[in-house]
């Protein structure tokens, strides 16, 4: 039987506060976030990727005295070391080879407001002591400047990593920790609140439709129960997208049980991507079009990786002609554990040199981002 989402209570929060859900999780989160709110307390947020920790910080910010002021999201770990000081605190003219202007950093476009230090992990060392400052008096000084400036900033962080294991390993200052964390909050997985999950599903196919103005889909008991039994590892946001592509994908359809299977059989985290174009046809031509860039990409990385195994024994030349690539795409072949060590490794390093961001790394790789999320999946890469 059908469920008809116009019935659909999007949870006690989702009137006034815009977020979903009903579990009791999520009801003491939001009474914790309606008592610090107003205090302007630093506020530390754990939880895994793609669990609301952004959500819940810009409803921090909008339930405080400082909403009419900017809240400023900022990735810690999307920066790179070098720039991280200069985008918080800004540079004096001259203070580098390219600084040609005095340039303001967040901190001084956000006072008044909240900051929102997304991946505070990422944060190095050196710059730690500089925010550990501000947070203790609300003073600092841009790069290259010897005068203090002093600004009215709160901060909110947030972490997907286990901040006290780096203090204990010395990679975070134990003194800004214990700064950060006077409230802290742990944001459940979705795998911890599954009653969740059937509100987002609605609420997301409504939004999809909107979005890709496309009809509403109509989800059958099946299809949720099945939804809610995935281990969605990227929790919220997955989900987001999951029903996005779905929507696109399955337009018009009343969705069964065997649609989603159909899409979430043998994943690992991956679906096919999302795809919007004028008629299904159109989709269907993107897909198989999007389908064959990523072969002609792993086939250039199965060529790059074969040509540093083997170059001793093969001229590169050999590799040229692409039928001869075909044996290798054999798959009766055997693949030799030394070389899925060897594209581990490749991969492992790529993403260290930058800093975790896979963007990069999979430009650098020569691959989509979506192979290259398979791969660190598949070879269990943490970085
Ligand atoms: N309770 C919720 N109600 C409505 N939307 C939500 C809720 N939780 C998460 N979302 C949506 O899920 C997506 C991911 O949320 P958000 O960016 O806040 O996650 P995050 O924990 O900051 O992720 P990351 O660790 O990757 O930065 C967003 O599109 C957000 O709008
Ligand atoms: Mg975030």
């Amino acid at each position: 039987m059908p469920l008809k989402q116009l019935e659909m209570d999007f949870g006690p929060n989702y009137q006034d506060y815009k977020v979903i859900g009903h579990s009791e999780k999520i009801s003491e989160i939001i009474t914790i976030v309606k008592t610090v709110a107003p205090t302007g307390l630093s506020v530390l947020i754990s939880g895994e990727s793609g669990t609301g920790k952004e959500v819940i910080a810009s409803l921090i910010h909008n339930l405080s005295e400082r909403k009419n002021s900017r809240f400023i999201p900022i990735n810690c770990g999307a920066i790179p070391e070098g720039l991280i000081e200069n985008e918080l605190f800004g540079h004096e003219k001259g203070s580098f080879t390219s600084a040609s202007d005095r340039s303001k950093g967040y901190f001084e476009v956000a006072d008044k407001g909240t900051i929102f230090l997304d991946e505070i992990g990422e944060l190095p060392l050196s710059s730690q002591v500089k925010l550990l400052r501000v947070l203790e008096n609300g003073t600092f000084m841009k790069v290259g400047g010897s005068t203090n400036i002093k600004v009215d900033v709160r901060v909110i962080a947030a972490t997907n990593k286990n901040l006290s294991r780096m203090v204990e390993k010395g990679t975070f200052r134990e003194d800004l920790y214990f700064r950060l964390k006077a409230v802290t909050m742990h944001l459940p997985s979705l795998k911890e609140r599954l009653t969740d999950i059937p509100l987002f599903v609605m609420k997301f196919a409504q939004e999809s439709a909107d979005k890709y103005k496309r009809s509403q889909l109509i989800f059958e008991k099946e299809a949720l129960s099945e939804i809610v039994n995935h281990h969605w590892k990227g929790n919220v946001r997955e989900l987001k997208n999951f029903i996005d592509m779905l929507t696109v994908m399955e337009t018009g359809k009343t969705v069964d049980g065997e649609i989603i299977k159909k899409y979430i059989k043998n994943d690992k985290g991956t679906y096919l991507p999302v795809l919007v174009g004028e008629s299904q046809h159109q989709h269907d031509n993107e897909l198989i079009f999007r389908t064959l860039l990523e072969i002609r990409n792993d086939l250039n990385l199965i060529k790059k990786f074969i040509l540093n195994t083997y170059t001793k024994e093969v001229s590169p030349a050999y590799f040229e002609d692409e039928p001869a690539i075909k044996d290798i795409l054999d798959p009766s072949r055997e693949i030799k554990p030394a070389e899925s060590l060897s594209e581990k490794q490749e991969i492992a390093a790529v993403l260290k040199k930058h800093r975790g961001n896979r963007r990069k790394a999979a430009e650098e790789l020569n691959m989509s981002e979506r192979t290259l999320y398979r791969k660190i999946e598949k070879y269990g890469i943490n970085i």
